[in-house]
């Protein structure tokens, strides 16, 4: 079974992705990281995000040993990602590597932007995870000051619109719902509620009934 999860930074996705994974017993792929850390590898080497040449060799040396990486989630890498996740010969030179993962035994999840429309269309569900700008930038807040960084909640705002637009207007693979994906919208649920409307989708389109 291929789960395809998609949708804007911090709508929920990559926690409904990750549930999902454990309770049905699926690897799982967070998509976002190997952006992060074509990146990262930028960063590190002193190129610019846009050099699309650098980007090219970053994306083929990638080394999912480094997804782990707490230096990934830095607000840096993070805008830098967007930049890099923009260029058409980066995104080609990771497709294999993410539909290889799609096609593991028994099954896998995976979360990103393009993953019901590029990677795996063909996934046996879709779901478009969405949530509104402000509750998304409320979450990042909290994320960010658990992990000790300074967090200033216009900014973090005005960083996500920036984002949605940079990723949702590209024109290699932008952020958009697959025709076939299932709504969630997040904005009002809890974590648990989230990931028990997430199951009910599941359910329901494995079983062929109506959700509740
Ligand atoms: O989900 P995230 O915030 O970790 O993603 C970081 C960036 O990577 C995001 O701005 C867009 C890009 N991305 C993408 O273009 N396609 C994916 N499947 C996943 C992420």
């Amino acid at each position: 079974m291929i789960i395809a999860i998609d949708g804007p930074a911090a709508s929920g996705k990559g926690t409904i992705a990750k549930q999902i994974a454990s309770v049905y017993g699926l690897h799982h792929l967070d998509t976002g990281l190997i952006y992060r850390a074509v990146a990262k590898a930028l960063l590190d080497a002193g190129r610019s995000p846009e050099n699309a040449e650098a980007a090219l060799a970053a994306a083929i040396a990638l080394d999912p040993a480094k997804f782990g990486e707490p230096a990934l989630k830095t607000q840096k890498v993070t805008e830098a990602a967007s930049v890099v996740a923009a260029i058409p010969e980066v995104r080609q030179a990771l497709m294999n590597y993410q539909r290889a993962f799609a096609t593991k035994s028994p099954g896998a999840v995976l979360d990103g932007r393009d993953i019901g429309t590029v990677i795996a269309p063909g996934a046996d569900v879709k779901l478009f995870v969405v949530a509104t700008p402000q509750v998304r930038a409320a979450r990042r807040v909290l994320e960010l000051r658990a992990r000790g960084e300074d967090a200033d909640e216009n900014a973090v705002l005005a960083d996500l619109l920036r984002r949605d637009e940079r990723d949702s207007r590209r024109s290699a693979a932008p952020l958009k719902a697959a025709p076939d994906a299932h709504l969630l919208d997040t904005t009002h649920l809890s974590i648990d509620a989230a990931f028990r409307a997430a199951v009910d989708i599941i359910e329901a389109a494995r079983t062929g009934r109506k959700r509740r």
